[in-house]
């Protein structure tokens, strides 16, 4: 039975927490769809958090959004140039855009001087993420990208065991996590068209497989990718019931896979699926030279797992394994947009900094090209 102390500890954890300095933070949200509703949800959760705009290009669609959380006040937008071109006291933006619209927002907001918090995948190209770092650097403000499951206990974890030197020398990571039908069209097809999405799979969720990986072990230089996409399924009529017309309008990847040379002699096997024949292309994995660390793969990898990690060793000659035990995690989705908050609130550094995400961006926009080509190439990022 739980005893008092235990209570105390879980209620600590599932309690959100504000830290303030009384200043009632504005914020406005560029696009306003799916995912934006997370962001309504959760801002209005914060005492010290008033969305006070609100863009979206469908007219109509910004208001509706009002209209559904109960956002009274809001001032209604049509595109995210209004928006910043009449809001003067903004604080902060949640960029909620189609991947194809996330640099042309950041570049607008960061140079009308408000604080980023911008969806992931951080852009479809590296070049644009480029564009919004060198904005970002002549702002001087917060650009943070936003992924939620950094904020988890248990991705920290896995972090905190790379280094503290229980695996010695890592040398090789394997990707793993991905879907056996699981291309996202709930809400139409901004996820899976060229001029919305820009990228599939590989930005949508390989993008969290490589901040896990990446984050892990220090977010090293890619140097060299050789990769490959396909679209066999996100192309077929036959996947969409009732909507065989999504098959002509998928413009991206539904798998990618690559060999990616990280700085430090590490290898990166990587891949990732929207849709394929398999349960799961397997457990992402940790090799390093005094142990290694098994990742457990989920039915619909979203950057998170829920079931614990696995470290191997050999001691005393023996070989023996042992498992990490989960930790309670906290709301993520509150978490991430909370951190952002500080940081304005406190003059805060970003959780997510586009100094880290820049080496994701780099190797996703490798594999694209990588496979387009047909060949490894060279990865070679821009100075900012
Ligand atoms: N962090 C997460 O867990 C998570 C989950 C889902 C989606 N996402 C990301 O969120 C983003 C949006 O996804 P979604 O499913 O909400 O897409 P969506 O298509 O439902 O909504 C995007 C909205 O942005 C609007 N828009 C586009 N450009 C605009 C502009 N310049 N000004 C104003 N409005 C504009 C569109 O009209 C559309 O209504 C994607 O990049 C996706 O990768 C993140």
């Amino acid at each position: 039975m739980a005893n008092a102390a235990g209570l105390d500890a879980f209620k600590e954890i599932h309690e959100t927490k504000a830290k303030t300095t009384g200043k009632k933070i504005k914020i406005g949200i560029i696009g306003t769809g799916w995912i934006a509703e997370c962001h309504a949800e959760n801002y209005l959760k914060m005492d010290d958090v008033e969305i006070v705009a609100l863009a979206d290009l469908i007219p109509g669609k910004a208001q509706a959004f009002a209209e559904k959380f109960g956002i009274e006040g809001a001032r209604i937008y049509e595109s995210d140039e209004a928006l910043l071109a009449a809001e003067k006291d903004l604080d902060g933006v949640s960029i909620c855009t189609y991947n194809c619209q996330h640099a042309p927002c950041a570049i607008h907001a960061l140079d009308a001087g408000i604080n980023v918090m911008l969806e992931k995948p951080f852009t479809v190209t590296l070049d644009e993420a480029i564009e919004v770092m060198r904005a970002e650097k002549r702002s001087g403000k917060i650009l943070t990208i936003g992924f939620q499951p950094r904020m988890s206990e248990n991705m920290r974890m896995i972090k905190k065991i790379v280094q503290s030197g229980e695996l010695g020398k890592v040398y090789y990571i394997q990707s793993g996590g991905g879907r056996r039908r699981g291309i996202p069209t709930p809400f139409g097809t901004s996820f899976i068209e060229k001029g919305t999405g820009g990228i599939g799979a590989i930005g949508d969720i390989g993008t969290y497989s490589l901040d896990m990986l990446l984050g892990a072990v220090g977010y090293p230089k890619p140097l060299t990718v050789s990769g490959y996409t396909s679209a066999y399924f996100g192309k077929d009529p036959a996947y969409y019931p009732g909507h065989p017309e999504y098959a002509e309008k998928f413009g991206v990847d539904d798998f990618a896979a690559a060999f990616i040379r990280l700085e430090g002699d590490i290898i990166l096997d990587f891949r990732i699926s929207w849709a394929m024949n398999m349960d799961t292309p397997g457990d992402a994995l940790i090799l390093g030279t005094k142990g290694g660390l098994r990742i457990p793969s989920t039915d619909c990898w979203n950057g998170e797992f829920d079931s614990p990690l696995t470290i191997y060793k050999t001691v005393c000659g023996e070989e023996i394994e042992y498992k990490v035990p989960l930790k309670p995690t906290r709301e993520l989705f509150f978490e991430k947009l909370r951190a952002f908050v500080d940081a304005i609130q406190t003059g805060g550094k970003p959780t997510v900094p586009s100094s880290e995400i820049v080496y994701n961006q780099a190797i996703i926009d490798g594999v694209v090209r990588s496979a387009a080509l047909g060949k490894e190439i060279a990865i070679e990022i821009p100075e900012v």
